[in-house]
C-alpha cells in the first residue's frame, strides 16, 4: 500500500494552479447521461473519485475519453441501467446516479451507496424526494430498484439541505413534465455549478445557489461545453499548509468569492489572504493564533470539508480553538493521528477541543478519510522529523498528484 514519507519543516513557496472542484466534477459528469450529444468537460480534475465515475459511465454504455483535463462523454451508447456493487462502492457520491438514471431512464437498480469513514450516510432524502417525484423505490438485499410511476412535478421541501439530494433532484427532474421547486434546497456553489452544465446543455433552471430552486422540465438536453468552477476545499487547505508551514502561495484559479466562511478564520489565525487577479495569494509566516469556535454548517457556513485541515493549522496556535462538527457523526478520525504527532486535541461527540502546542514531531500516521488525510500532510509538512502516512489512497480520491504540487512548492515528499 502507498504512503507518504515527507521530512517537515520546510517552508512551501511558489505558485500552483487550482484544480477542478471535486465536488462539482463528480455530479457534472454524472449528469452527462442525461445529454443526447458530446459533452466535453474542461478543468476535471484527475482524481480516482473522477476515475470511477467514468468506470460507471463506461459500464452503462457511454464513451468517456479524458486528456490534458478535458473529459469528452458521448452517451448515445448507453444501454443499461444497473451499476454493480463493486463500481457502486468506489465512490461515495454514485448515489447521483439514481437521479440521472431516473431522468435518463426511467429506471434504475444499484446498491445501496450505504456507510462511508464518516459515519452513516443515509440517502433517505433523496430517496423520498424521487418518490415524491413520481418514481417507485424499493429496496430488496441492499439494492435499489427505482421506476418510474407516473413521472409528476412537484414541490419538495427538504428538512436539511442536503447537497446530494438536492444534486439528485436536479438531475431526475431536468428532463420532465411541469415545474419542480426545491424548498431548503443546499446552496453550495457547487449547486450552482452543476444547475449552470445543465442549463448549459438546455435545461431551464433558476434560483440554484438560493433555498428555492425552480426546475422547469425540459424535452430533452444536448451535448454542451462546460468548465468545472475551481475547487474551494483544494484551496483552503493550501491556505492551511501555507500557515502550517509559514510558507507563501499564490493559487492561480483559486476563486475567494466560494471561501468567504474559510478566509476571515485563516486571518484570524494569522495568515494573510489576498485576493488578486487571477486567484488568492497567502502568506503564512508568523505565529499562528487560536480563534473563536469554528462550527461547520451547511454553506454558506464554514465547511465541514474544511475542518480536518484548519484544525491541523491551529494544533500549533497559540491558545485554544473550539470546533464544533454539526454535518457529520464521524468527522474526528484524524484527531488520534495529529495527537500522535504531538497535538493536543480532545474530542467529545461533536466537538474538539484543540489547545495549541508549540510544535509536532514526525510520527507513523494512517489517514482515515480524505480531508482528515490532508490535515495529516499538512501536520507532517510542519512537523519535526520524518512522517510516514498511509492510507494515502483516501488522498488521492480528491487531491490531484498532492505530492508532486507540494513538491513543486518545495516540500519533502515521497510516495514509496
Ligand atoms: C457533499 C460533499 C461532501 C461534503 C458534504 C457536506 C460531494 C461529492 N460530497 O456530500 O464532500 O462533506 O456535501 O457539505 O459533493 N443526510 C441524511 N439523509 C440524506 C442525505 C444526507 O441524513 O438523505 C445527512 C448526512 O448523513 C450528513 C448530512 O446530511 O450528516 C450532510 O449530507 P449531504 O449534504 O447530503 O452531503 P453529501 O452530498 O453526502
Amino acid at each position: 500500500m502507498a504512503r507518504f514519507i515527507i521530512e517537515g519543516g520546510r517552508a512551501l513557496k511558489g505558485e500552483i494552479r487550482a484544480q477542478g472542484a471535486k465536488n462539482s466534477a463528480l455530479p457534472i459528469l454524472t449528469a452527462s447521461l442525461l445529454c443526447s450529444g458530446k459533452v466535453v468537460i474542461h478543468n476535471c480534475p484527475n482524481l480516482s473519485d473522477v476515475r470511477a465515475v467514468f468506470k460507471i459511465l463506461r459500464h452503462l454504455g457511454a464513451s468517456v475519453e479524458f486528456s490534458d483535463s478535458t473529459a469528452v462523454i458521448d452517451t448515445a451508447g448507453v444501454n443499461r441501467y444497473d451499476i454493480p456493487d463493486d463500481l457502486m462502492r468506489e465512490m461515495r457520491s454514485s448515489a447521483l446516479f439514481l437521479g440521472a438514471l431516473a431522468g435518463r431512464m426511467g429506471k434504475a437498480v444499484m446498491s445501496f451507496p450505504g456507510g462511508c469513514e464518516l459515519g452513516p450516510r443515509p440517502i433517505d432524502l433523496h430517496t423520498s424526494a424521487l418518490c415524491r417525484l413520481g418514481f417507485s423505490i424499493c429496496e430488496e438485499y441492499g439494492e435499489l430498484k427505482l421506476e418510474r410511476s407516473s413521472m409528476r412535478a412537484a414541490t419538495i421541501d427538504l428538512g436539511f439541505p442536503s447537497v446530494g439530494a438536492t444534486e439528485n433532484i436536479l438531475l431526475a427532474a431536468a428532463i420532465s413534465e411541469g415545474e419542480t421547486i426545491i424548498t431548503g434546497s443546499a446552496r453550495e456553489p457547487e449547486i450552482i455549478d452543476l444547475a449552470a452544465f445543465l442549463n448549459s446543455a438546455g435545461a431551464d433552471i433558476k434560483g440554484a445557489g438560493e433555498s428555492t430552486i425552480l426546475i422547469k422540465g425540459v424535452k430533452r438536453l444536448y451535448g454542451t461545453e462546460y468548465g468545472v468552477m475551481s475547487d474551494r476545499i483544494e484551496t483552503a487547505t493550501y491556505m492551511s499548509f501555507a500557515g502550517l508551514t509559514g510558507g507563501e502561495i499564490f493559487i492561480k484559479g483559486a476563486d475567494p468569492s466560494a471561501l468567504s466562511a474559510v478566509i476571515p478564520v485563516v486571518e484570524a489565525a494569522g495568515p494573510r489572504v489576498y485576493p488578486v487577479p487571477g486567484g488568492i495569494y497567502i502568506n503564512g509566516r508568523g505565529t499562528i493564533y487560536s480563534v473563536p469556535p469554528i462550527r461547520t454548517m451547511p454553506y454558506p457556513g464554514f465547511p465541514t470539508d474544511a475542518q480536518a485541515p484548519i484544525m491541523a493549522m491551529l494544533s500549533i496556535a497559540r491558545g485554544t480553538t473550539i470546533f464544533i462538527e454539526n454535518i457529520f457523526e464521524s468527522r474526528y478520525k484524524h484527531v488520534d493521528e495529529l495527537n500522535r504527532m504531538g497535538a493536543d486535541i480532545r474530542t467529545e461527540g461533536r466537538t474538539a477541543v484543540v489547545s495549541g502546542v508549540p510544535k509536532l514531531y514526525g510520527a507513523k500516521v494512517v489517514a482515515k478519510d480524505l480531508r482528515g488525510g490532508a490535515a495529516l500532510v499538512g501536520a507532517a509538512l510542519c512537523a519535526e522529523g520524518r512522517s510516514e502516512i498511509k492510507g494515502i489512497c483516501h488522498i488521492d480520491r480528491g487531491y490531484q498528484s498532492l505530492d508532486t504540487t507540494l513538491k513543486s512548492l518545495g516540500a519533502d515528499i515521497i510516495r514509496k
